[in-house]
């Protein structure tokens, strides 16, 4: 994992500018807080059909190839997969506690379910799937996420196969376009925000905190 991630590093900082800066600080972010195993649980935030917000935790599953796109997992059962289908777009807000930084990302999203018909993504959906620590992989056995539990009907505890995707599984991508970055060191603290255009320019700025 930390070789992984300093090889994520080298490799950012050779391909991006300065416009797009918070990639390569979002991965220096993950590889100084690599020990905190909570740095990689990020809220990630929907619209429901009525408008209301939605949020939740989920945990980061690492950048989609050698992309800035941002993975997660979850089950194709859950609110978030049906509010994501009425509105693509969602946000991340990070926190990381070991260097005091916040990061949000927001953008549209992709989700990839067994369905899929993209051969790259359900490629991604699978290798993610056999990345997954078994008991992740377990919890797709059990009935869907949200609707009433049953009294005293125990759940399945029959692993599943680690190299197939069961049909729940959905891999949530989150293609960033905008990007507030916090540094809460410093006083003044830092700020930047950055945006992507239609054409898919970066543009990136420091701003008051
Ligand atoms: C630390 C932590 C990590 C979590 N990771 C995930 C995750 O990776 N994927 C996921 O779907 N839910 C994850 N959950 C559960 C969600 O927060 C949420 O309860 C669940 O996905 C149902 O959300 P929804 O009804 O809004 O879809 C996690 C919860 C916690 C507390």
């Amino acid at each position: 994992m930390e070789v992984a991630l300093y090889e994520s590093l080298t490799a950012h900082q050779n391909r991006w500018m300065p416009e797009t800066i918070w990639v390569p600080a979002l991965v220096l972010a993950l590889y100084q807080n690599r020990h905190a195993p909570y740095s990689r649980f990020v809220q990630l935030a929907t619209v429901r059909p009525d408008g209301r917000p939605a949020n939740r935790t989920v945990v980061f599953r690492g950048f989609l190839d050698e992309t800035s796109q941002l993975t997660f997992v979850t089950d194709a059962r859950s609110a978030k997969v049906a509010e994501l289908g009425q509105s693509r777009w969602a946000e991340v807000c990070w926190y990381f506690p070991v260097t005091h930084e916040q990061f949000r990302i927001g953008g549209p999203t992709t989700l990839v379910g067994a369905g899929g018909h993209d051969p790259p993504l359900l490629d991604a959906r699978r290798a993610c799937w056999r990345e997954l620590p078994e008991a992740v992989r377990l919890s797709f056995t059990w009935p869907a996420p949200g609707e009433r539990r049953a009294p005293r009907v125990p759940f399945p505890t029959q692993h599943p196969d680690p190299t197939e995707p069961l049909p729940h599984f959905c891999l949530l991508i989150l293609d960033p376009n905008e990007v507030d970055q916090l540094e809460l060191n410093g006083n003044p603290q830092n700020r930047w925000e950055y945006t992507r255009d239609e054409h898919g320019r970066w543009r990136g700025a420091e701003i008051n905190p």
